[in-house]
């Protein structure tokens, strides 16, 4: 056998200011199908994958949040399991920009280009906020479009007359951020040199290059539209591109990112380190060991990225193209690295024709709640296998088509397959298949894995849509095989006992192969496969046929309509789902999601205060509530109800110190009004954890002190 591929493969790091979406899952699952097809081919990957954590729009998020922006961004970096286990994506590592090796990494390139004597500052003009101390990024200016004159448009194009300018043509500009006057300040910027004819040379070559059939490397559509940033050419609108222009990669403090070397309070765009983030994550692999453990591969991270035969592919959506395909293999070729083999790009997804922005619908498919309801991920990967193409058009997540896929398709040719032979088999032949097949059902299953390399070639292109339809026209013939041998017909009578034996043991010889074959997008179904025929899954040149099998087990549920609605059904309708989706991401802290951002300014509106328990009694007619007065300090007491009669009993609280929520509307219960509401810890699942703690403050504080 020939020596494996040295395979390093990432998806794009997500940027670290919200969950994901399905989108994201999307380009997960189209990797992890890729990678996973390599391994079982026998070659070495390392597929990682990180978070993007650097800019200025996650640095305002976290100003709001009134967090900083390193525990920001932690805080979504620790919600990112789920999805990923949840959707069997198989990353070796997921790491961050903001991680020491980045900003080591990102610090080496920069300075690979300098020493190139392609870095240059030059004094740009720009906005800049006299009130938060900072310049402003584009979209954070906002003012009159200066040809329609539509108020509150943003500084680089108006969404009303569609227009395209310069913030600084905006009519009556502000701050989106403080709602002030911007002034326009001189700073000197960094500039990549893209422009630099060694640069022009070297990309325009990259991006039009060719395989050893003349074909090029770069997906066409993607190759072809790339050729046109290249030529000086005359606008529509008469003004004329200069071809490929100087990058600006420095951003002024206030900024979170990585410090530029020798520039204080000057920092890398956010764009200039989060590629050099997947160097960092596979970095940060090499340093755990992680390719020594999986592949006994003991080579140093710099020796495996300047090997000849290690290859590089990265898979990203369509709107982040030119950072990949000119910005990323030149910041790597000109400081002296390999550059990227190639650059994988898909289309978007949308939501039942683009509806995921309907309100009334909710929020498109959101991948928690798809797994709180107890829906396959596997059902999901298959469904988006099934229309992933090579090429970078869009697709839609269509319900109806979801189901009759996965129900017709994957459940109806494929999974039944098994359920049909495997009966037969454990009955009356006691698990034990024959090796001696009839002549038809030889020739079937020689069919069958012959299709193996043609299958291959499709994987190894992306043309996944293409290989499972090639898989279920096998499965078709299989189904044709059945219906021509009917089996339950053969099991009528014991005469037929050989030929029946027959029959089911090509039929789950079969179904082992075509299993083999989906394994690349049905990872779990192929492991629960392997336990039941005991043959190998995850070898895809593995010829082992079926010696026996263990008693037939539902491999897989259909689709459902109710499954189906409540995952579109709008949020108001869900809470129930809720407590569900909060029970498949098992790590989240107290049970529960932690609730959506608020400004600082949604806090101060809610007063508390420190009161004291003058007086606690049980209330006549309920088992939940306890009566509280309590004194905070306004020279009256106050009346509080309080659902903690489980935890406490009233003489224990009596003269200690809580915290009440003072400024609550006033409510009326049956058993009087509650002016108010002390504060108490639980968990989400008072099933699973019982228990509710009411807060005490420490020592020193007294009734009427607010908390800030
Ligand atoms: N942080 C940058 C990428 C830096 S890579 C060094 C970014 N982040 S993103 O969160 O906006 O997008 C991450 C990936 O998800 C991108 O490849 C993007 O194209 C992809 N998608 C975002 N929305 C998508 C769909 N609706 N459908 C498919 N992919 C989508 O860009
Ligand atoms: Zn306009």
């Amino acid at each position: 056998m020939s020596a494996p591929r040295q395979l390093f493969v990432t998806t794009a790091l997500p940027y670290a200011n919200g969950k994901f979406h399905v989108g994201h899952i999307m380009e997960y699952i189209q990797a992890d199908i890729w990678v996973r097809f390599q391994r079982m081919q026998g070659h070495h990957v390392n597929f990682v994958g990180a978070d993007d954590t650097h800019g200025a729009p996650i640095m305002i998020a976290a100003e709001k949040a009134g967090q900083t922006p390193q525990a920001f961004v932690a805080n979504i970096a620790a919600g990112r399991k789920p999805y990923l286990d949840g959707f069997h994506i198989s990353f070796d590592n997921w790491h961050s920009t903001d991680a020491p090796e980045n900003h080591e990494l990102a610090r080496q390139i920069y300075r690979g280009l300098k020493a190139n004597d392609l870095i240059e500052t030059r004094t740009i003009e720009q906005f800049f906020d006299p009130a938060k101390n900072m310049f402003l990024p584009d979209r954070y200016i906002k003012g009159e479009c200066p040809k329609c004159h539509a108020k509150d448009q943003y500084g680089d194009n108006c969404e009303v007359c569609g227009s395209v300018y310069a913030p600084t043509e905006l009519i009556k500009p502000y701050s989106a951020l403080s709602g002030v006057t911007p002034e326009l300040k001189h700073s000197e910027h960094f500039f990549f040199k893209l422009s630099d004819p060694r640069c022009v040379e070297f990309l325009e070559a990259w991006t039009q290059r060719v395989d050893a059939n003349g074909k090029l490397v770069l997906q066409a559509e993607v190759a072809n539209k790339i050729k046109e940033w290249f030529s000086v050419r005359t606008n529509a609108d008469g003004s004329t591109s200069e071809g490929l222009g100087d990058w600006d990669i420095s951003r002024d403090a206030p900024y979170f990112g990585i410090e530029i070397p020798d520039a204080p309070g000057k920092y890398f765009y956010v764009w200039l380190d989060a590629p050099v983030g997947y160097l960092a994550s596979l970095k940060n692999w090499f340093a755990q060991g992680g390719p020594k453990a999986k592949h006994g591969d003991t080579r140093s991270f710099d020796e495996y990225m300047a090997a000849a035969d290690t290859e590089q592919y990265h898979f990203i959506g369509k709107d982040i193209v030119t950072f990949h395909t000119l910005f990323w293999p030149a910041m790597l070729k000109f400081s002296g690295r390999k550059t990227p083999d190639n650059v994988f790009v898909h289309g978007f997804l949308t939501v039942n024709n683009g509806e995921k922005m309907s309100k009334s619908r909710g929020t498109g498919l959101d991948p928690l709640k798809y797994l709180s309801l107890g829906m396959n991920p596997e059902w999901l990967r298959y469904y988006l296998a099934a229309k992933l193409s090579a090429r970078n058009e869009d697709i839609d997540f269509n319900a109806d088509d979801f189901m009759a896929r996965v129900n017709s398709d994957l459940i109806g040719k494929y999974v039944n397959i098994a359920s049909r032979a495997a009966g037969f088999l454990t009955k009356r032949f006691g698990g034990q298949l024959t090796q001696a097949f009839d002549a038809q059902g030889a020739a079937l299953l020689h069919d069958i894995r012959d299709a193996a390399d043609g299958i291959a070639q499709l994987y190894e292109t992306r043309e996944f849509g293409k290989a499972t339809r090639e898989i279920m026209l096998l499965a078709d013939k299989v189904n044709a095989y059945v219906d021509q041998n009917k089996p339950w017909d053969l099991a009528k009578d014991t005469a037929n006992n050989e030929a029946l034996h027959q029959v089911c043991s090509v039929l789950i010889n079969t179904f082992a192969v075509l299993t083999r074959y989906l394994a690349p997008a049905l990872p779990e179904l192929a492991k629960a496969v392997q336990a039941f025929l005991g043959v190998d899954m995850q070898d895809w040149h593995s010829a082992t046929g079926v010696a026996s099998i263990t008693p037939y087990q539902h491999l897989m549920q259909r689709v459902t309509t109710e499954q189906l609605d409540a995952l579109f059904e709008a949020p108001e309708h869900t809470e129930l789902t809720q407590a569900a989706i909060n029970s498949v991401a098992n790590e989240l802290p107290g049970g529960e999601t932690i609730a959506p951002t608020i400004s600082i300014d949604d806090f101060a509106k809610i007063d508390l205060r420190i009161a004291k328990i003058v007086n606690c009694e049980a209330v006549e007619g309920s088992t939940k509530l306890l009566r509280l007065t309590l004194d905070v300090g306004e020279g009256k007491t106050r009346n509080v109800f309080s659902g903690i009669a489980s935890a406490y009993k009233p003489e224990e609280l009596v003269g200690q110190l809580t915290v009440l929520v003072a400024n609550l509307a006033l409510r009326k219960m049956k058993f009087g009004v509650s002016e108010g509401m002390v504060l108490a810890a639980s968990h989400a699942d008072d099933k699973a954890q019982p228990g509710i703690h009411i807060l005490t403050p420490w020592p020193g504080a007294q009734p009427g002190m607010r908390i800030h």
